[in-house]
């Protein structure tokens, strides 16, 4: 891709979302906090369907930090469960709609059949390129920063490579989205701002979008008002606004 068209694309080509306000939607309709989270599922499938009629390419959501491992155990059991018979139910679907599936963060912590799901998920929909659905599970960009440092000190320390070769596309390199674009566009919903070690090295440049909605109620409508905001805003890169129109006018 053209430096400039990272300029004028008008549809994110990457969207990252921290899919956020699950309990507090349950809690609003006197429900438990998982019911939020079943809830949220739906509106996972709303998102993958719009992504697909958009063009957007890549899809990565925020579905379980490393810090979400503090819950009360039941909570977290619980998710795990829906992970799981969620990788049961729509894999298939997904991979009938040519979606590519992948998983990051740090997998060892699941149960080994949830690993085997996981592998046999990607592992079946490798090949699909209508949209890359990546699900961020155990994730935490600190955690991301730090394998890949370690990655690069071991090969430094077997005399693989020298400190003063260790650049940020090397770095990026051993990220969980090695070779992938950044995001374009971050979207938080339950209204909070702030990111929550979500992909710290990768929202460098991207778009900030918060709303108060809650992710049950986050649809098509209000994924049209946050596509609107990204439209409208002038990505500058570290240039000057003057610099990109003339780009744009070029
Ligand atoms: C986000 O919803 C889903 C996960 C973190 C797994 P929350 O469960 O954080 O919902 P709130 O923020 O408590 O409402
Ligand atoms: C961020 O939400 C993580 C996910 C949505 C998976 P949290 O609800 O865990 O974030 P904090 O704790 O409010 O920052
Ligand atoms: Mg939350």
């Amino acid at each position: 891709m053209s430096d400039s068209e990272l300029y004028t694309r008008k549809v994110p080509r990457h969207v990252a979302i921290i899919m956020d306000g699950n309990g507090r939607w349950a809690r609003k309709r006197g429900l438990p906090r998982f019911a939020g989270h079943k809830a949220g599922l739906d509106s996972v499938r709303a998102m993958v369907k719009v992504c697909l009629s958009q063009g957007v390419e890549y899809l990565t959501l925020f579905a379980f930090s490393s810090e979400n491992w503090r819950r009360p155990a039941e909570e977290v059991g619980l998710l795990m469960n829906l992970f799981m018979t969620a990788l049961d139910r729509e894999v298939k679907k997904l991979h009938k709609h040519h979606v590519r599936l992948r998983i990051i963060g740090e997998r060892t912590a699941f149960a080994p059949e949830l690993q085997q799901r996981i592998a046999a998920a990607e592992q079946l929909t490798a090949d699909n390129t209508a949209l890359t659905l990546i699900i961020a599970a155990n994730y935490g960009g600190r955690w991301d920063i730090t394998q890949a440092t370690r990655g690069l000190a071991e090969q430094a320390a077997r005399g693989e490579i020298a400190a003063d070769t260790i650049t940020p596309e090397l770095i990026e390199s051993r990220l969980s989205l090695a070779g992938l674009p950044e995001p374009d566009l971050f979207v938080r919903t339950g209204g909070e701002q702030r990111i929550s070690n979500f992909l710290l090295w990768q929202l460098a440049y991207t778009e900030l979008y918060f709303t108060p909605l809650l992710w049950p109620e986050f649809d098509d409508k209000a994924f049209a008002a946050a596509l609107e905001f990204f439209a409208g805003r002038q990505r500058r890169f570290g240039r000057t606004g003057e610099q990109v129109e003339q780009m744009l006018d070029a």
